[in-house]
C-alpha cells in the first residue's frame, strides 16, 4: 500500500467534503507530503499553504478543517498543527503493510519497473591499454557497475561498454620497443608490467636518439594502415592488458556487454567528418579542423590534427553516434572523472550543433578524485597503487582480522575475500561521487560504523534471524512491532523504494550505500 497516495486522496475527499475543493490531483499532493524531523510529528506531515490558492482559504483554516474530516482506519490520528496536517499512522496496520509489501515483491521490493521498454548505455571503467589498473579507475568502475545494477533493478535494458583507450601514436612507440629489445615469452609471462618497462625505455633513449621516435611514428602509422604484423602484435598487446584487467574485473565482479574502444570507430569517423562539413561546422585553423564553440563560452572542438590525424573528441562523437544508431538509447551515460568536464561538454554541444536531438540524453556521470592515505598519486612520479594490489592487500588484511576476532569461523578464506573486496568497493560508493575521497585503510576496513564490513555483519545478522523466522510457523502479530524501534526499521523498509528511485534519477549509488 502506498501511505502517500492513500492519505493524498483522503486529503482530496476531505477537502471536497468539507472546503467544496476541486480540481485537485492526488499525485501532486502525494508528492507534497514530508516526512517530519521526528515521529512525535506523525509519519507524514501535509504544508496546506499549497492548497490556499486553489482553496482560497488561510493554510490554518485548511488544516483545522481538513483534520476533523479525515477518517480511515489506518490513521490513528490526524492532527492540525499550525497550518500543518499531521498524520499518525496505526503502528500495527504501517508495521503489517509494509512487512506484506516486502514479503510479496521478494527480490523486485523497491522496483517499479519504470524502465521496462527503455535503454541506457553506461561507458565505464574504459582502461587504456599497456596501462597497469591502478586505483584511480576504481570509482568508474564500480559506480558504473552499480549504476548498470540499478538500472536493470528498474526494468531498464542495460548496455556496458567499456571504451578502450586503445588508440595512440604511443602504440606505435611500444612496437618499436618491443621489436628492438622485447621477446615475446617475457611480455607473455609478465604482462601489462613488461609492456611498461619497454615504453619507458623507449622514452628514455628516444631522449638521445632522435630516430627512435621516427620508429615509433613509423609502426603507428603502420597500425593505422593495417599491415598485418603491426596489428598482430597490437592485438596481442590489448590481449594481454585485457587477461590482466579481466582478473581484476572477476574479484570486483565486474562485467561488460562490449569492449568496443577507441579503435574501434578507426572507420566510423570519415562519415562523422563529412557530416560536420556538411553542416557546414568545420573551420580551419592553423591547418587543423575545428568546431568554433566560442558562441558558447568553450575553446574549440579539435576534430583532425593539421597532419589529419583524428581525436579523442573525433572518436567520441563516432562513438556517441554508432551507440544511437546500434542500441537505440533512451539515456546514454558516461562515468568519467571530473577533469573530463569540458571534454564531454564540447561533446554534447557538437552533437547538438550537428542537429542530433538525441543529445539530450547524453550525460557525463562526474566523480571525484581518489587519494591513498593522503597521498595524491602520480604515475610519473611513481606514487600508484595498482588496484590487484590494493584488493589483495584489503584480503590479507580482513583475513587477519577474522584470524584475531572469530579464529574458529569455518571458511575463513571466502569470508576474508567477501569481507576484503566488499570493504574497498562499499568506501568508494559512500561519498557522495562528485567529492573527492581519500582512501584510509583503518577507515575502509572498520568493523563498526558505515562501513563495508558492518554493513555485511548486519546482513548475516539479518539472514541468521530470518533462518529462525523459518523454523516457526505462527501467525504473525503485527502489534509486536508498535514499538519505536522496530518501527524505526519498518519506516526504513518502506522509504527504501523511495531512495532507490532518487538514486537512479541522480544516477548517485551513495544514497542507497547510505541509507540508514
Ligand atoms: N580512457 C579514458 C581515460 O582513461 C576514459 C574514457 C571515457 N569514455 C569516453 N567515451 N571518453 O581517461
Amino acid at each position: 500500500m502506498d501511505f502517500k497516495l492513500s492519505i493524498a486522496n483522503e486529503i482530496i475527499a476531505a477537502a471536497e467534503r468539507a472546503l467544496g475543493g476541486a480540481g485537485l490531483q492526488s499525485a501532486e499532493i502525494a508528492a507534497a507530503l514530508e516526512i517530519p524531523p521526528n515521529t512525535e510529528m506523525g509519519d507524514y506531515a501535509f504544508p496546506c499553504f499549497k492548497l490556499s490558492k486553489a482553496l482560497r482559504k488561510p493554510p490554518m483554516m485548511i488544516s483545522d478543517a481538513l483534520a476533523a474530516e479525515i477518517h480511515a482506519d489506518y490513521l490513528s490520528r490526524v492532527e492540525s498543527v499550525k497550518g500543518y496536517l499531521n498524520f499518525f499512522i496505526d503502528r500495527a496496520t504501517y508495521a503489517e503493510k509494509v512487512v506484506e509489501a516486502v514479503l510479496d515483491q521478494g527480490e523486485s521490493y523497491g522496483s517499479d519497473n519504470s524502465g521496462a521498454g527503455k535503454t541506457v548505455v553506461l561507458d565505464y571503467s574504459s582502461i587504456n591499454i599497456a596501462k597497469r589498473f591502478h586505483i584511480g579507475h576504481l570509482s568508474t568502475t564500480m559506480i558504473g557497475n552499480a549504476l548498470y545494477k540499478l538500472y536493470k533493478f528498474f526494468g531498464w535494458n542495460a548496455v556496458g561498454v567499456n571504451h578502450l583507450g586503445d588508440w595512440g601514436t604511443q602504440f606505435g612507440k611500444m612496437i618499436a620497443a618491443y621489436k628492438r629489445w622485447g621477446d615475446h615469452d617475457t611480455v607473455a609471462a609478465g604482462g601489462v608490467d613488461e609492456m611498461v618497462k619497454l615504453y619507458v625505455r623507449f622514452n628514455a633513449e628516444a631522449k638521445e636518439n632522435e630516430a627512435l621516435n621516427d620508429e615509433g611514428r613509423a609502426w603507428f602509422k603502420k597500425i593505422e594502415d593495417g599491415d598485418p604484423e603491426a596489428l598482430e602484435i597490437f592485438n596481442w598487446f590489448k590481449s594481454v592488458t585485457l587477461k590482466d584487467a579481466e582478473r581484476v574485473y572477476d574479484i570486483l565482479g565486474v562485467k561488460f556487454d562490449s569492449y568496443a574502444g577507441e579503435s574501434f570507430y578507426n572507420d566510423k569517423m570519415q562519415p562523422i567528418i563529412d557530416d560536420l562539413r556538411a553542416k557546414n561546422l568545420l573551420k580551419e585553423d592553423q591547418g587543423a579542423q575545428i568546431v568554433d564553440l566560442e558562441p558558447y563560452g568553450m575553446p574549440p572542438a579539435l576534430i583532425l590534427r593539421s597532419d589529419g590525424a583524428t581525436l579523442y573528441i573525433t572518436r567520441d562523437l563516432a562513438a556517441a553516434k554508432y551507440r544511437q544508431d546500434t542500441y537505440h538509447f533512451d539515456k546514454s551515460l558516461y562515468v568519467v572523472a571530473y577533469q573530463q568536464d569540458l571534454h564531454f561538454r564540447q561533446l554534447f554541444k557538437v552533437l547538438e550543433l550537428m542537429g542530433y536531438d538525441w543529445y539530450k540524453n547524453c550525460e557525463h556521470v562526474a566523480f571525484g578524485m581518489v587519494s591513498f592515505e593522503s597521498q595524491t598519486l602520480s604515475t610519473r612520479e611513481g606514487r600508484v597503487v595498482y588496484l590487484e594490489d590494493l584488493l589483495y592487500t584489503a584480503i590479507s588484511k580482513a583475513r587477519r582480522i577474522i584470524e584475531e576476532k572469530s579464529p574458529e569461523l569455518e571458511n575463513k578464506n571466502a569470508v576474508a575475500r567477501q569481507v576484503g573486496v566488499g570493504a574497498v568497493v562499499f568506501f568508494v560508493l559512500y561519498n557522495n561521487r562528485i567529492k573527492d575521497i581519500d582512501f584510509y585503510w583503518d577507515r575502509a576496513l572498520n568493523f563498526d560504523g558505515e562501513t563495508g564490513p558492518y554493513v555485511m555483519y548486519t546482513h548475516a545478522r539479518c539472514c541468521s534471524v530470518l533462518r529462525k523466522a523459518g523454523e516457526c510457523d505462527a501467525k504473525p502479530d503485527f502489534t509486536a512491532l508498535a514499538d519505536p524501534e522496530a518501527q524505526d526499521v519498518v519506516r526504513l523498509l518502506e522509504q527504501f523504494p523511495e531512495v532507490l528511485r532518487a538514486a537512479l534519477q541522480k544516477n548517485e549509488p551513495s544514497m542507497v550505500t547510505r541509507f540508514s
